[in-house]
């Protein structure tokens, strides 16, 4: 079996079809390269597609006083001062040019009367900068990119699981040669030959019992590969709760509500019929930051003050219907279809789900490199930019930003190589490992899956302690146990058995890179709340790192980067809000 595979060879191999992975495609086919894309999904239906509110970037269309240093400080303030200065200002410079070229590409943006790109709030930020169409802007963007990708051939295979990345080590140095992957559907498998590999597989987040991810996506797929090839993860306790996914029914438990119900004058609301955020945040009240609105969500609910469904109400129905309709036609599908209910009229319930991975692999700040030659990092799968709480709508310039110089390094990197080793002996290991994969067993992988969900849920949620962590990892362990004596036959269905089981793999080890950093971060910082380390404690103005030693996780700390002086007085003159009782007692 091992020797029955096809052999494709490219100058640059990108893993992942959302967002990051088409733009990294499009630069390094525009910087002359042969470019192949490889998705687990259909291309149009990457997890891109499920963002929602918006994109950020500092035109000023609207808010003419925003620039590129005002975007920087509401970034690095709210990240908490760990994420990387050098790649936020990146980030927050290049965002509006990314933005005019997918509008130049045919991205349907909203614009003013006067014919501008319209802007709307979006939680703690101090401007209107957030660009959107409607509330299916992830989508009006992968779309734009799957056309562009098109339009220059750039061929995409789909619904193709990456198992390995090929790594070679010679003198000391490891280099990336390609990938080992199969087709999910027939179980064909390729060797990816390549020069350079862009890795832009998503993040982790479907591993709690409620996220706003779907079934098999964001499942630490990108995380595995990349500490099993010899990367560094860092910040992977930083996972962002979105403060408001759907309650009910429970088979949609989790899915996103956006925040842009908030952007757009949605109150939430308590079953006494208060307006909580009151006593969190007067002054932003629904347009606090992420972290501190879900922690007010979570804390009305476990303090008696929730719905019937254990949510809390977001209610918009005194904005008018019309209103409602243009700017946020999905949310008003989405109550309508799954609970008959109008937004329009009644409040929706809702509640915190596991969102955004903000860490992941460390990636240099100005090529997205990694610790591996010839790899590189793009979108939610790497760390720098978000620290401990994102604002909502980077995301969606981080992976435009990021995956075009990613792209762009990793052609680089090609045209620069004189000699490409393939180790035959590597590929072989990678086939056998899915051979030694594919085997009867007793164990059943969506149980497992199962168990890790409830796991991340019940001992690193939204409020964590050092022994609900330890108890975790113990479960974890477990479960990491069982993991090898799972189940896998192909069926008439397919190899969807073969993706699980790996799909598992990464849930692991990703789960556990988590539970690490969050058992060793004593304090409470942003979307990392312990209740035994309440207060945030400046001497944990560091990055937690996790890599693998001798095949253990292994974690260490690093300090994070100076400010540039530019920054630093910019930064200066914000006035900190306070995060008084906040914590749950
Ligand atoms: O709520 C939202 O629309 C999510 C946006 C984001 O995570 O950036």
């Amino acid at each position: 079996m091992t020797n029955e595979y096809r052999t494709r060879i490219c100058n640059v191999l990108v893993i992942g079809s959302g967002g990051a992975g088409l733009r990294a495609a499009i630069s390094a086919h525009e910087s002359g390269c042969e470019v192949l894309v490889i998705g687990k999904r259909i291309r149009n239906d990457a997890h891109t597609t499920l963002a929602a509110g918006g994109i950020n970037a500092a035109l000023g269309t609207v808010d003419p006083d925003d620039d590129w240093i005002q975007h920087f400080v509401d970034t690095y303030q709210e990240g908490y001062n760990i994420g990387d200065p050098k790649t936020v200002e990146i980030l927050v410079k290049d965002a509006p040019e990314r933005v005019h070229e997918l509008v130049d590409w045919g991205a349907p943006f909203a614009r003013t009367a006067d014919g501008k790109l319209d802007q709307r709030y979006f939680g703690a930020h101090t401007h209107r900068r957030t660009c959107y169409a409607g509330d299916y802007t992830g989508r009006a963007i992968l779309n734009t990119l799957v056309s562009k990708v098109e339009e220059l051939r750039i061929p995409i295979i789909d619904m193709t699981y990456v198992s390995k990345l090929l790594v070679n080590t010679q003198n000391g140095q490891k280099q990336c040669f390609g990938a080992v992957g199969f087709d999910i559907n027939s179980g064909n498998r390729t060797v990816f030959l390549s020069d350079s590999v862009v890795l832009a597989a998503g993040g982790h987040t479907r591993i709690w019992r409620r996220s706003s991810s779907r079934r098999d996506e964001n499942t630490g797929d990108a995380m595995r590969l990349a500490l099993h090839a010899g990367c560094k993860l860092a910040d992977m306790e930083m996972v962002q709760f979105h403060p408001t996914g759907m309650v009910h029914p429970e088979s949609l438990a989790g899915t996103l509500v956006t925040e842009a119900v908030r952007g757009e004058g949605g109150h939430l609301v308590n079953a006494d019929g208060r307006r909580f955020m009151e006593d969190y945040d007067s002054a932003r009240m629904e347009l606090s930051t992420r972290d501190r609105v879900a922690l007010a969500n979570y804390t009305e609910i476990q303090e008696g003050r929730g719905t019937p469904n254990n949510g809390v109400f977001l209610n918009i129905s005194h904005v008018e219907k019309e209103i409602i309709l243009e700017k946020l036609p999905r949310m008003y599908r989405q109550f309508m279809e799954s609970q008959m209910l109008d937004i329009s009229k009644d409040p929706m319930e809702v509640a915190p789900t596991a969102h955004y991975s903000m860490g992941g692999v460390v990636v240099d700040a100005e090529t997205h490199s990694t610790d591996v030659r010839g790899l590189y990092a793009a979108g939610e799968c790497t760390s720098g930019v978000h620290g401990a709480n994102r604002l909502g709508g980077n995301s969606l310039a981080e992976i435009l930003v990021f995956g075009k110089i990613a792209g762009e390094y990793a052609a680089g990197f090609s045209k620069d190589l004189d000699l490409q080793m393939r180790n035959r002996s590597i590929i072989n290991d990678a086939l056998k490992e899915l051979d030694e994969l594919t085997s009867n067993g007793e164990q059943l992988a969506r149980p497992l899956q199962r168990a890790v969900r409830n796991i991340m849920w019940n001992f690193c949620g939204v409020i964590r302690s050092g022994e609900g962590l330890e108890e975790g990892l113990t479960e974890l362990m477990k479960v990491k146990e069982a993991s090898k004596d799972v189940d896998v036959r192909p069926s008439a269905e397919g190899f969807s058995d073969l993706a699980l089981a790996l799909d598992l793999l990464g849930s692991i080890d990703s789960a556990e890179a988590t539970i690490r950093s969050a058992i060793a971060r004593k304090e409470s910082r942003g979307a990392h709340q312990r209740s035994d380390y309440k207060q945030l404690d400046t001497s944990e103005n560091v990055n937690y790192i996790v890599e693998l030693v001798d095949g253990n996780q292994s974690i260490s700390k690093t300090e994070v980067e100076k400010l540039p002086e530019l920054l630093q007085d910019a930064m200066d003159a914000y006035e900190e809000l306070s995060v008084e009782g906040r914590l749950l007692e």
